[in-house]
């Protein structure tokens, strides 16, 4: 295992707090070292050192961020990437909606721009251009953009920052929406990213984001969803700290199904009228206690028992005989399984409809990636469900497996059987 990190030109440590920048953070629990939870291997990468980096996780009493101070480079975890989001229906459904909602909400027009910043395979900006708006990504990942732009999807091959935007400025103008979704939560400059923003967005131009959320993390004990891309677990109250900062109001809030339980932000500059969906969810997490480090210690308790229950539970099906698979390659599936050491001794190997993923070997417990196709061909026993996210999607594309006696585990928050 690869600890050096001092040395690493690919690794940094934050002095304090990414939006308050106060320097007194909790470490409230470690899930790691663990290898990048993305950093898919080829057979032949199986017999090299892998690099570990911890996975510590961190509380800010002032502004309640929940956060790593270990931050693994951008350019090492996104230059290459392997995540789509148009490979699942759920989001693909729920981004279309999202683009009919923005336009009806804000009056779009064919005049106005709308930008979305980690605009992966385009998904998100073709619901706008169906609905004849003008659109433009900016995508760090080389090949990721270079699908969205084969879908004729315009797209910037950038990290977005100062410079980038001035430039959209000078030759587009400015947005009238950008948007960010499950985005923010990568970001470890997010002073550089809302300056960006500010030099983008025009006078009464509205900033949209979706983050997973805090509450739900811990409420469903979603642990699973704490790996190095993400560097920041949301509460409202640490983003109204941070939009405050660069004279922006977080002035509407909706809660969202979505990654487990997520929020969509919307934010303009001041002065704005604040919704009460704003002042409930701040209200809710005060009576939650989400600035108190009690409240986290509790949330590694059930972090642990989790673990045991998991680790126990599969074993016992393991020694009666089950065969075992995993479904989704998700990053979080790898948080899972390098915290819980399960590996080829429980699970045969995960399929995934990714086709970057099939093939290769999950970092870390390198368990083979299969094509979907599998499932049915070998009829395992049960189905160890990763991509927990996608329950009712997977549930129903998989029903012959279903209908055929196989049976699919919920890990979280505790294993269930459905
Ligand atoms: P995510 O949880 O980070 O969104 O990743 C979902 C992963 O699960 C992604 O690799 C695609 C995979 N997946 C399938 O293999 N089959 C499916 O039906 C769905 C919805 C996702
Ligand atoms: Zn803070």
């Amino acid at each position: 295992m690869e600890l050096h990190l001092n040395s690493r030109t690919d690794f940094t440590r934050n002095k304090g707090c990414r939006v308050c920048k106060n320097r007194t953070l909790y470490k409230f629990l470690k899930l790691g070292p663990t290898p990048p939870a993305n950093s898919i291997l080829k057979q032949e990468q199986l017999l090299l050192k892998e690099t570990f980096y911890p996975l510590d996780i961190y509380l800010c009493p002032e502004c309640s961020l929940v956060q790593l101070k270990d931050v693994v480079s951008p350019k090492t975890l996104f230059t290459d990437y392997v995540y789509l989001t148009g490979m699942a229906m759920t989001m693909k459904q729920h981004f279309h909606l999202l683009a009919v909602e923005v336009v009806n909400d804000f009056n779009l027009s064919k005049d106005d721009l709308v930008i979305d910043i980690g605009s992966n395979d385009g998904t998100l900006l073709k619901g706008f251009r169906h609905l004849g708006i003008k659109t433009l990504g900016i995508e760090p990942s080389t090949n990721i953009a270079l699908i969205a732009k084969r879908e004729g999807i315009e797209t910037i091959n950038d990290f977005f920052s100062v410079g980038v935007a001035k430039k959209i400025v000078q030759s587009k103008g400015h947005a009238q929406v950008i948007t960010g979704t499950n985005v923010f939560a990568h970001i470890n400059d997010l002073d550089g990213t809302l300056q960006a923003v500010d030099n983008l967005l025009t006078s009464d131009g509205i900033f949209i984001i979706e983050v997973p959320y805090l509450v739900d993390l811990l409420s469903k004990t979603e642990f699973d969803t704490m790996y190095h891309e993400h560097l920041s677990y949301f509460s409202l109250r640490s983003l109204v700290t941070l939009f405050k900062r660069f004279n922006l109001e977080l002035f509407d809030v909706k809660r969202i199904p979505v990654h487990g339980g997520s929020i969509r932000c919307y934010v303009r500059r001041v002065p704005s009228e604040i919704k009460s969906s704003v002042h409930q969810l701040l209200s809710l997490e005060k009576d939650l206690k989400l600035g108190i480090v009690d409240t986290y210690l509790e949330f590694a308790t059930k972090v642990k028992n989790t673990r045991i229950q998991l680790t126990s539970f599969l074993k016992r099906l393991k020694e009666e005989g089950n065969g075992i698979i995993g479904y989704g390659a998700t990053a979080k599936g790898n948080t899972l399984l390098n915290y819980c050491k399960i590996g080829t001794e429980i699970l045969d190997y995960i399929i995934d409809n990714t086709p970057f993923k099939q093939g290769l070997y999950t970092p870390g417990m390198h368990i083979p990636i299969m094509h979907p196709n599998r499932l049915v061909k070998d009829m395992p026993d049960y189905v160890l469900l990763l991509a927990w996210n996608y329950l009712d999607e997977i549930l129903e594309k998989e029903q012959k497996y279903r209908e055929l006696g196989g049976k699919f585990i919920v890990p979280l928050p505790e294993p269930k059987i459905v």
